[in-house]
């Protein structure tokens, strides 16, 4: 596949073009008078009133709390002096609560309720990570969108999604909420979620404000230890980290963001002046509010960073994090320090104009209670039409990592099926984590799914758990020791012609708060999987994780292995299409899978060394483990197979270059194929990494058809942010590639003679 590269001259001078941090005035409109007319009647504690937010403490269909916090906050929403509660779910119960602060404050301000709909509300979808595998942008729009559908049904103006923080670390657990390691693919689907929940009306009754979180770093928690120091440098920072935020906010209008736990280079994200005032703010333009994150305000005070309670709430006040979720730090010293003179009144003016602006924009000024019918309720939780959605999400998500020999699909009239894993018949941890409002143990496991196919037989092998009633709140208790079932499972597997082993995590391995050390299959599923090689090795693994993991001995003994993560309500039914090939997978993998936990981080979009990786001692290498990652970004198989041939680049336009490849499906059905584009600027002022993202297309193709891709590059493509912060395009030689994952295409070059 020779290249056709245009080679135009390089002209030395860098120049640096788009200001994508300056900021803009947005004309004032008719909320924004609407809101400074209430402003000018509240008080000083009713306008601090909105910045507090509360955890739901009361059932409001219930008995009044009469004692401690519960009391205290009821007594205070009566007062006015609650702008926001969050966990208070369904029509009911939050139109009661509603109706105290409309019906019972001296302004009637309505609350605005917010609730983690993080994948689904009642009709679960796959997890973040697992629906960025589609790389599907459609298709995951339309899954925020029922998720805002059926969490607006159940009383909520606003969800705390979506996660759009970049991980390059699988032992994090919150990897399964976010779109995995890239920012280009984050990005996107960042943007496609928040468009999802937020729909075209932000009024409508069935759309709801999301939140871009967490502002900023949370994905880079030193050793993968949730809630730990986060320390990156200026480059990191504004290429990897900020852009699927500016672009929440400049592409997606997102109503609010969400600060982090973390310190950020030694100050805390929720006191963080620079990230909140001056890049939000300021340079972005960012009209709707900031919620902290769950106590982050107090938090302040165990990073060395606030003195007390009362330095917290002037710190973060003044540092630009408009709403506190449960610090108690706003509610009880803020009013304190503005008598002071520790924070300006106008801090306060601001903070609560912003969040009166989002709840004008809801419309909840106009019906507090358009969120709150029950017969909606009724209607719309678990419909077939989301049900079916999800379903096509979860087709969509998987990704098909071996099939050695084409094992798969399996023939419909297949004999001879043993099932293994508890996880094969587990119906909640295909539901994930954060699940606020799903019911427990209502997915279709495998087992269910597989029986629609063929009749198979089942074998647990092993318990996954000692303790089943885990959840979100506990720690797991892993069953390390009992092997007793592993005799049944063996003998079972020695009598059948195929194996599908369904083996992983628990729901509640991954999420937050979960961080592990060691990324192999839990427990004692090594060893199980191990035992029925040895007697069949006709083994389909089907993994059920949120996280990539080390599954190195698999990947060399295995003949097939499908990664389905875990995929929600209709977990079974997808899976057993995709083993039984009524759909042809078609999932990439959105992180790097490592060989073993030394190499992490690991991921495609590295700088060079100074020693690229070579087998000699002195480069780049382990002593002990290959560089390479076992599967690479961007990575998944098909039942049928393509070939890239022709690819082109154009760069005489001055506008700018296009890049084209044509694919051919090569193989006997017809497939869907994600088509990645890569570049790399050769040399630059910043070094740059060695490969990054900047386009993709996911075709179908009929067996034997061919498709021309056409990619364009432009300046947002081709540039990339200096140290100050400055997006800048340089003249100069560029890589690129087009192909099937990031470690195979076609490779060619051009040369970019000016700043585009
Ligand atoms: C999480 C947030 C979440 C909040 C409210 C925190 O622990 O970090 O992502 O939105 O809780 O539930």
């Amino acid at each position: 596949m020779k290249l056709n590269v245009l080679l135009v001259a390089a002209m030395a001078t860098v120049i640096a073009v788009t200001t994508a941090f300056i900021s803009q005035d947005k004309p004032s409109d008719e909320i924004d008078a609407k809101v400074q007319d209430l402003l000018a009647k509240m008080t000083l504690e009713e306008k601090i009133g909105q910045m507090v937010q509360y955890t739901g403490f009361w059932d409001v269909t219930g008995p009044t709390p009469s004692e401690g916090q519960s009391k205290r906050k009821y007594e205070q929403i009566k007062k006015g002096l609650v702008g926001s509660m969050l966990n208070v779910n369904g029509a009911e119960r939050v139109r009661k609560m509603q109706e105290i602060a409309v019906n019972e404050t001296r302004l009637g301000i309505p609350l605005i309720f917010g609730l983690d709909v993080i994948h689904g509300q009642k009709t679960m979808a796959p997890i973040p990570l697992a629906e960025a595998a589609s790389w599907d942008l459609e298709a995951i729009e339309k899954s925020a969108r029922i998720a805002a559908i059926e969490a607006s049904a159940m009383g909520q103006n606003w969800t705390f999604a979506p996660m759009i923080d970049i991980s390059r670390d699988a032992r994090w657990g919150r990897v399964m909420e976010g779109a995995g390691e890239d920012t280009y693919l984050g990005t996107k689907v960042g943007v496609a979620r928040i468009k999802g929940f937020q729909g075209d009306d932000l009024s409508a009754n069935n759309t709801i404000a999301a939140t871009a979180k967490h502002f900023a770093g949370y994905g880079f928690a030193e050793s993968g230890k949730d809630y730990n120091t986060v320390d990156v440098g200026l480059s990191t920072l504004y290429n990897v980290i900020l852009p699927p935020f500016k672009a929440a906010v400049e592409e997606a209008d997102v109503k609010t963001v969400m600060n982090s736990f973390n310190t950020l280079n030694g100050i805390p994200a929720t006191g963080n002046k620079f990230l909140q005032r001056d890049i939000l703010k300021g340079k972005w333009n960012f009209d709707g509010f900031v919620i902290s994150d769950w106590g982050s305000a107090a938090e302040m005070i165990n990073h060395g960073y606030a003195a007390d309670l009362k330095d917290a709430a002037v710190k973060a006040a003044n540092a630009g994090s408009d709403m506190d979720m449960e610090s108690y730090a706003y509610v009880d010293y803020l009013k304190g320090a503005v008598e002071e003179g520790l924070v300006d009144e106008s801090v306060i003016d601001e903070a609560a104009a912003r969040i009166l602006r989002v709840k004008f924009e809801l419309g909840l000024f106009d019906d507090p209670y358009k969120y709150c019918d029950v017969a909606r309720e009724k209607e719309l939780l678990h419909h077939p039409d989301h049900h079916a959605a999800v379903l096509d999400m979860a087709r969509k998500s998987m990704v098909l990592l071996k099939n050695e020999n084409n094992i798969l699909p399996l023939k419909k009239g297949q004999k001879k099926i043993a099932v293994i894993g508890d996880l094969a018949a587990d119906k909640d941890s295909p539901l994930g984590n954060w699940r606020m409002s799903a019911d427990a143990n209502t997915a279709v496991s495998v087992l269910e799914g597989l029986e629609k196919y063929a009749d198979v037989k089942y074998a647990r092998g092993a318990k996954l758990l000692n303790d089943n009633n885990t959840n979100f709140f506990t720690e797991l208790d892993v069953n390390e020791t009992d092997k007793s079932e592993f005799k049944e499972a063996v003998q079972l597997a020695k009598k059948s012609e195929v194996v599908i082993m369904v083996l992983g995590e628990n729901a509640y391995h991954s999420g937050e708060a979960r961080s592990r050390s060691k990324l192999g299959l839990p427990g004692v599923q090594q060893e199980l999987l191990e035992e029925v090689y040895k007697v069949n090795k006709n083994i389909v693994l089907v993994l059920m994780n949120g996280r990539p993991l080390t599954i190195t001995w698999a990947d060399e003994h295995v003949p097939a292995i499908v990664e389905a993560w875990q995929l929600g309500s209709q977990s079974g039914n997808a899976i057993a299409d995709v083993l039984f090939g009524a759909y042809n997978p078609a999932g990439k993998l959105p992180m790097t899978f490592p060989r073993s936990v030394g190499q992490v981080p690991i991921y495609y979009n590295h700088l060079n060394s100074g020693r690229p990786t070579s087998d000699a001692i002195f480069w780049v290498h382990y002593m002990d483990e290959e560089v390479t990652p076992l599967y690479p970004f961007g990575y998944g198989l098909s039942y049928t197979t393509f070939e890239y041939t022709d690819l082109k680049v154009n760069a005489e336009d001055a506008e700018a270059v296009t890049v084209t490849a044509s694919v051919k499906n090569t193989g006997e059905v017809a497939g869907e194929e994600v088509v990645q584009l890569y570049i790399r600027d050769r040399v630059a002022s910043v070094a740059r990494p060695v490969k990054e993202l900047k386009g993709f297309e996911k075709i179908k193709l009929a067996a034997g058809e061919t498709r021309t891709v056409t990619f364009t590059l432009t300046a947002k493509e081709l540039g990339f942010y200096n140290n100050n912060g400055e997006f800048i395009v340089e003249p100069g030689t560029f890589d690129v590639m087009i192909g099937t994952n990031s470690a195979e295409g076609l490779a060619g070059s051009f040369e970019l003679k000016q700043s585009l």
